[in-house]
């Protein structure tokens, strides 16, 4: 396969993506013949077949351009669980979902600084700057998922761009820039619970761009790799300081930037090998409850099979008792998860 065919279906192009393009409403029967199944009626397997429909139907958005959604659900009094088990179908209906932060992790200010020491930017309200998630060589998701339970009270807009458009636009204005970004590039080791030594650095090792095997990935922080080089008191790879400028400067480009605040509510489903994403700032608000709250999840990979004609409950569709135990479990064992 050519670069151009792999990358083709993945671009924006021109046609920067407009809210009316990533927009999925599901329908409130829907909802609450999710939330029926799961508080025990037995309607799960006739939601799970609804549900199946709705995701195969906009799935392809994040296999190719534009790359995301955001489902919107209706208007109503939906209580954070509720919004929660409803988040918990779609993504599970997606496919598997990681478990190294736990299956769904809140992202909300801990008053924590990632410029003191190696956390997570997802525990802090700054900027996160255009990125991939996942800074470990070991695992990449293909698609990440964030529900929001509580905007920002000032800021935290999701930013996204395309690393495809990127990729065409360093080739045809910057080639000579490409090499640097397509060896292996040192990222810093940061998820929590692993060791974190100069060892594990050195080995954190991986291109910013792939494109090979019929596949583009792109995955990025600029951050975590500088934080590499400096705790290995190494100097960047000649060029790659220049690359990384050139990298920064079309993602801060508006042209090249889909921009929006996402509201209670709303589901967004990003692809994450060809997309990148930001976060602005925010502040929460002064009574210091309404904390900005978002429930991150990491998809391995979208799913390919047809999960209802298996005629078996997937563990997106499980059963009421299953369910419950999913939830104990996951409690149990995982930071700030709350399904
Ligand atoms: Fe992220």
């Amino acid at each position: 396969m050519s670069p151009e065919s792999i990358l083709a279906p993945l671009r924006w192009q021109q046609h920067k993506p407009v809210e009316s393009d990533a927009v999925v409403h599901i329908p409130l029967e829907m909802v609450d013949a999710i939330l029926e199944g799961y508080s025990g009626n037995g309607r799960v397997c006739e939601s799970s077949v609804q549900v199946e429909r709705l995701v195969n139907q906009w799935k392809p958005r994040l296999a190719a351009s534009p790359g995301f959604v955001c489902l919107q659900i209706p208007d109503a009094f939906f209580t954070d669980d509720d919004l929660r088990t409803v988040y918990a179908v779609m993504s599970k209906s997606l496919g598997q979902l990681n478990q190294r932060y736990g299956e769904f992790f809140d992202v909300k200010d801990h008053g924590l600084d990632h410029t003191k020491s190696a956390i997570p930017i997802s525990k802090t309200r700054a900027c996160s700057g255009f990125h991939t998630d996942s800074s470990s060589v070991d695992y990449c998701p293909e698609v990440v998922g964030l529900l929001c339970l509580q905007p920002g009270y000032r800021g935290g807009e999701s930013l996204l761009a395309n690393a495809a458009d990127l990729y065409c636009w360093l080739w045809k204005n910057h080639r000579v820039r490409l090499p640097s970004l397509e060896m292996p590039i040192k990222r810093d080791v940061i998820t929590p619970g692993t060791v974190q030594n100069r060892i594990e650095i050195d080995r954190n090792a991986f291109p910013v761009i792939n494109l090979k095997d019929g596949k583009f990935q792109f995955r990025y922080m600029r951050y975590w790799i500088s934080q590499a080089y400096q705790k290995l008191e190494m100097e960047l790879p000649q060029g790659l300081e220049k690359s990384m400028d050139l990298v920064d400067q079309f993602f801060h480009d508006p042209r090249n930037v889909f921009s929006t605040k996402l509201s209670r509510g709303e589901m967004l489903f990003v692809n994450n090998h060809h997309l990148c994403h930001s976060r602005t700032a925010f502040l929460d608000a002064p009574d210091g409850v309404h904390k900005r709250t978002l429930v991150r999840t990491w998809i391995d990979s979208l799913r390919t099979d047809n999960i209802c004609d298996a005629g078996t409950a997937s563990s997106a569709f499980l059963s009421s008792d299953d369910w419950c135990a999913e939830q104990s479990e996951s409690a149990a064992t995982s930071e700030g998860i709350h399904i």
